[in-house]
């Protein structure tokens, strides 16, 4: 079973956590914000059209990993950090128990393909995201176009084993409560589905919880419009 197990668990961290964050501090007098897109640049294509239009600026990709490990890494540099869909670890809740639970949830990920780089006898050591899973689980309800783009730049994702993820997310209480954190659920998410966020939020309270109605597990894709109104209202919100 191990794994097996190993090879949701880093499915699931990697692909899924895709926190958005931004520093106020660094906003100019013209009211301009900067957000930080975590996680796959290519599929912030939207979302990143829409803020700098809207005169925000979004930097892409500026920072490789995990993300609670990156707010844990740098607290003071970020306003606020805005969890979609995403796997929410805590002091209390640790990384171990976030993913045993989303392994136990999630099931099998269809057509999904691991890469051994160590052997056949050895964990994956990455994986790449099936159509058939992407089309059913993923982007169930984003433009069709947008699945066709996922299957032509999706590359395989580096996995973590348990080890290297608690060695990387180990919070403490003190760094980990200096970062604001909003959770936002996916109504429709068939991969982190509500009822786990709601699972992780009573277990590991965010700041504040909010919910994209109609989204599937990309928010990006499904509901651009009603992120980027959504992170308006987060950055209005948030005070330095
Ligand atoms: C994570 O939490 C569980 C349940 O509280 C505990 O049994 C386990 O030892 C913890 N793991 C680590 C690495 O701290
Ligand atoms: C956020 O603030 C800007 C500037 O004050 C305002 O134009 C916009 O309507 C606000 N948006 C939301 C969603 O609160």
């Amino acid at each position: 079973m191990q794994p097996v197990h190993r090879k949701l668990i880093l499915t699931l961290l990697t692909v899924l956590v895709f926190p958005l964050c931004f520093d106020p501090n660094e906003a100019e007098e013209t009211g301009s914000k900067h957000f930080v897109l975590v996680h796959g640049a290519w599929c912030w294509y939207k979302a990143a059209t829409l803020l700098r239009s809207s005169g925000h600026n979004p930097l892409r990709d500026v920072m490789e990993g995990l993300s609670p490990c990156m707010s844990k890494r740098y607290p003071k540099k970020f306003a606020v950090a805005v969890f979609f869909s995403a796997l929410m670890p805590g002091p209390v809740l640790n990384v171990t128990t976030v993913n045993a639970e989303s392994w136990r949830r999630a099931g099998s990920l269809e057509d999904s393909s691991y890469i051994y780089d160590n052997g056949p006898n050895t964990p994956p050591t990455a994986y790449t995201l099936g159509p058939m899973l992407l089309a059913s689980r993923v982007y169930q309800l984003s433009p069709i176009q947008d699945w066709t783009l996922a299957n032509m730049l999706m590359r395989p994702q580096r996995l973590f084993s348990d080890e290297d993820l608690t060695r990387e997310i180990t919070l403490s209480e003190r760094n980990y409560g200096s970062v604001r954190r909003v959770a936002v659920i996916s109504e429709d998410d068939k991969l982190i589905e509500k009822d786990f966020m709601l699972w992780m939020i009573e277990r590991n309270p965010p700041d504040q919880v909010l919910e994209v109605k109609g989204s599937d597990h990309m928010v990006m894709m499904s509901k651009p419009a009603q992120l980027l109104a959504l992170l308006q209202h987060i950055a209005n919100a948030t005070h330095i």
